[in-house]
């Protein structure tokens, strides 16, 4: 049987967040320079991104470029971002066919400025679209995320315009990069390492986490199903007991 057949499809998680990892090991193991791995990726971003639309995800968030990043030798920083540009020139025209909705989270600002001009012209020829929503993490931290939240919030209280009392989970959420998305139901993490890895530290408080030891550059669509599948079977209790789940669904605290 098909493995797309064994999901529930009313029980799909609305987002989806993905660190796409071992793209070097990936390249590595084939006697090939790290960015080759990075092109491959690219191939399973497409795949990964056009089945989470036609299933009927939501939000799918991508760690593409991570604010350490930056640390990488140039020669690879540089094949990255160029890569970034060339993938959405490309794929713009993909993504308006399939509905897709282009977002970005990170420090804007600090990528150069051909992917800012890039960027910004696809969300704009993509803002209407009403299916998937594909959120790039780029330049990313989420701690300086965080900082960035508190900051904005106490610039607010600085002029007067909020109390200190009035700061709550929906200010602060929505002083977020991501205010407006749901959190992630579903973290998944290819290539075999366990950690979070400096993403969306608050918005995946209760996420169920998914490790594969696949490398990104081989993480296509039955891998996407068998995460998906997995997902379904877990009981999500937020703090409660299994019998309190039964009678009553989650609600924020
Ligand atoms: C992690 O593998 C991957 C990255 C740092 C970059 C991910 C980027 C892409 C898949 C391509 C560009 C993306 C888009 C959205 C067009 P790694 O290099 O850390 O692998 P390693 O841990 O094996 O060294």
């Amino acid at each position: 049987m098909d493995m797309l057949e064994l999901i529930d499809r009313s029980k799909l998680p609305k987002h989806v967040a993905i660190i796409m990892d071992g793209n070097g090991r990936w390249a590595k193991e084939r006697g090939q320079d790290r960015v080759y791995g990075h092109h491959e990726g690219v191939v399973s971003v497409r795949e990964i991104v056009n089945t989470s639309a036609e299933i009927g995800i939501q939000y799918l968030t991508l760690y593409a470029f991570s604010a350490e990043n930056w640390n990488r030798p140039k020669a690879e920083v540089d094949a990255l971002m160029e890569l970034l540009v060339n993938t959405i020139r490309k794929e713009i025209e993909e993504l308006k066919k399939n509905n897709v909705r282009l977002h970005i989270i990170g420090d804007f600002a600090s990528l150069p400025e051909i992917c800012q001009k890039e960027l910004n012209e696809a969300m704009q020829m993509t803002a209407s679209n009403t299916g998937l929503n594909l959120i790039l993490a780029l330049s990313y931290s989420s701690r300086q995320e965080i900082v960035f939240a508190a900051k904005k919030i106490a610039e607010k209280v600085a002029l007067g315009e909020l109390k200190p009392e009035e700061i709550n989970y929906e200010v602060f959420e929505n002083s977020l990069y991501t205010a407006g998305f749901p959190d992630p139901e579903l973290m998944i993490r290819t290539s075999g390492e366990y950690r979070i890895s400096n993403y969306l530290l608050y918005q995946l408080a209760y996420a169920e986490l998914y490790f594969t030891n696949v490398h990104w550059p081989d993480f296509r669509k039955n891998n996407l199903y068998e995460a998906l599948l997995n997902y379904q079977q877990r009981e999500r209790r937020f703090g409660k007991t299994s019998e309190q789940i039964q009678t009553t669904p989650h609600q924020h605290v």
